[in-house]
């Protein structure tokens, strides 16, 4: 664990890219909760930077309306507003920077603070900006008189390995590795944070995690939106770059990797690092990948929906994939010869993200009779919507005759425990001011992860591989279940 926040006496966090949807959705908001909970240190600012026009005033009347909510005292929420700041500039302008430059010394009242950079910007921008700020003196690279400055990403880190090992070498010219913060905001959802202590706390899991007891591992986020108005970017990026090489490739590395040595960051991103290099890079055979094409979703008083190809930014001919699934396998001797299946999508039925392990048949079924194929074990992690997890067993149904039938014991967040459960960037920027990096990805976690997809996205550009057209709301491509009918099983 890192630092206690009650340690830190001085703190400026810089919002770049301050007028877009990441800073006004999700930063601010996050910000303003660990305010209520007295987790910022004593002295602290916030200055959001951007090129729309607009003043203090406007500024913080923004930020208002994406932190106002019921039961909010109003003289705490000025308070917080009094400390957000504004400073309009170009993201390759260095006099900007110079001017912001003057504001933070102006407010640090002469305590030199400590820095946080958060770059909610398009990925192309992140150099550029990075380059800026320290032509402009306002990164420290060694920590002077305990004063430390460090600078969070938001994915997609890269499109491939070597874009992404450009990226890295070029933010490594301005920031040292450890003040690097990537972001994958996932790894901070309680239920993921909960696999660790679900595996390495409880003792009556871990004997039977593994290739001996387990079938497979079936990994879902599926989505019933579209690409809401994010063209242009999503074009260019996809579904696998955007959900699957990150969100879960690290739910699959928490699955399968080993116990760490200890809980601190390093060890823990050691055994994610070793279990992604045991998988070996994706072939065309193993992937599926589909497109949603025009549909109704029947559960939204059943709208018609536009196909991928008609929504604004998407080229009519584009062959980005919204969906795509994939067997890997991880070349252990745990888990050799076990599949674990991912999938992720766009423009589906519902939405939610799972994790479902499922265990093997029981050997030597004396229950034969009355249940000839005894339902296998199935541990289910859900994530999204409803927080939960469940075991299903095979259980007596009560009556007077042997009916055997499935049960869950499951374990509903929301009703056992009351206590609210935090957005995931509120424990994220928590953790970037006490340096604790656990939540955090690796340079090299990065690198093991586009090695896994980097030649198979290749292969797909090159080779121009339509994706399998499936109508908005449904469940994807048939090709999909055939994936997972392969393995014997279902999603
Ligand atoms: N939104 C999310 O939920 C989410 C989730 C995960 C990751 N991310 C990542 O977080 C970062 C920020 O996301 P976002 O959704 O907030 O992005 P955004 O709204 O598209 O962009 C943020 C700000 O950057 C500036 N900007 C946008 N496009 C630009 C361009 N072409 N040239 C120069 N400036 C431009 C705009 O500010 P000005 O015009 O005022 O300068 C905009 O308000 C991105 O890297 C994104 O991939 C976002």
């Amino acid at each position: 664990m890192g630092n206690k926040t009650s340690s830190i006496k001085d703190l400026t966090i810089v919002v770049i890219g301050a007028s877009g949807d990441l800073s006004l959705r999700k930063i601010f908001p996050a910000f303003y909760a660990l305010f209520q909970k007295k987790l910022l240190p004593e002295r602290f600012q916030i200055i959001g930077f951007s090129r729309t026009e607009m003043n203090d005033d406007i500024f913080r009347n923004k930020v208002k309306t994406f932190i106002a909510k019921e039961n909010i005292p109003l003289s705490e929420m000025d308070e917080f507003l009094k400390k957000c700041f504004y400073c309009r500039g170009k993201y390759d302008a260095f006099q900007d920077y110079e001017r912001m430059g003057d504001l933070i010394r102006k407010l640090e009242e002469g305590h030199l603070s400590n820095k946080i950079y958060y770059l909610a910007i398009p990925p192309f921008l992140f150099l550029p900006v990075s380059n800026a700020l320290a032509h402009s003196n306002l990164i420290h690279t060694q920590e002077e008189k305990g004063v430390w400055t460090r600078v969070v990403v938001e994915k997609p880190f890269g499109r491939d390995r070597e874009s992404s090992d450009e990226l890295t070498a070029g933010l490594q010219k301005v920031f040292r590795e450890e003040q690097v913060y990537r972001i994958d905001h996932y790894l901070a959802k309680e239920v993921i944070q909960n696999l660790m202590i679900l595996r390495f706390a409880n003792l009556i899991l871990e004997p039977l995690w593994n290739r001996q007891y387990i079938q497979n591992v079936r990994i879902s986020w599926m989505e019933d939106i579209g690409i809401e108005g994010r063209g242009g970017y999503f074009d260019e990026y996809g579904i696998i770059r955007d959900v699957m090489q990150n969100h879960l490739l690290q739910i699959l590395a928490l699955v399968g990797m080993e116990q760490p040595i200890r809980l601190e960051a390093d060890y823990i991103r050691d055994e994610k690092v070793k279990v992604l290099r045991c998988i070996p890079p994706v072939t065309l055979s193993q992937l599926v990948v589909g497109q949603y094409g025009p549909g109704i979703l029947q559960c939204k008083k059943c709208e018609m929906k536009h196909g991928y190809r008609d929504e604004e930014g998407v080229p009519k001919d584009s062959i980005t994939p919204t969906y795509a699934a994939v067997s890997l396998f991880i070349k252990n001797r745990r888990w050799d010869g076990v599949p674990f299946l991912i999938r992720a999508g766009k423009g589906l039925s519902k939405r939610t993200t799972e994790i479902k392990i499922q265990f093997r048949e029981v050997p030597g079924n004396i229950f034969a009779e009355t249940a000839p194929q005894l339902t296998p074990n199935e541990l289910l992690i859900q994530v999204q919507p409803d927080a939960m997890i469940a075991l299903k067993i095979v259980n007596k149904i009560p009556g007077l005759s042997l009916v055997l039938g499935e049960s869950n014991l499951d374990l509903s967040y929301e009703s056992a425990f009351e206590s609210r459960v935090p957005d995931a960037y509120e424990l994220l920027l928590l953790d970037v001011i006490r340096g604790d990096k656990s939540l955090f990805i690796r340079s090299d976690e990065l690198e093991s992860a586009w090695d896994i997809f980097s030649p198979v996205l290749l292969e797909l550009e090159k080779k121009r591989i339509q994706p399998v057209i499936y109508p908005f709301g449904s469940e994807g491509p048939y090709t999909a279940d055939l994936l997972a009918s392969k393995y014997g099983t279902a999603w």
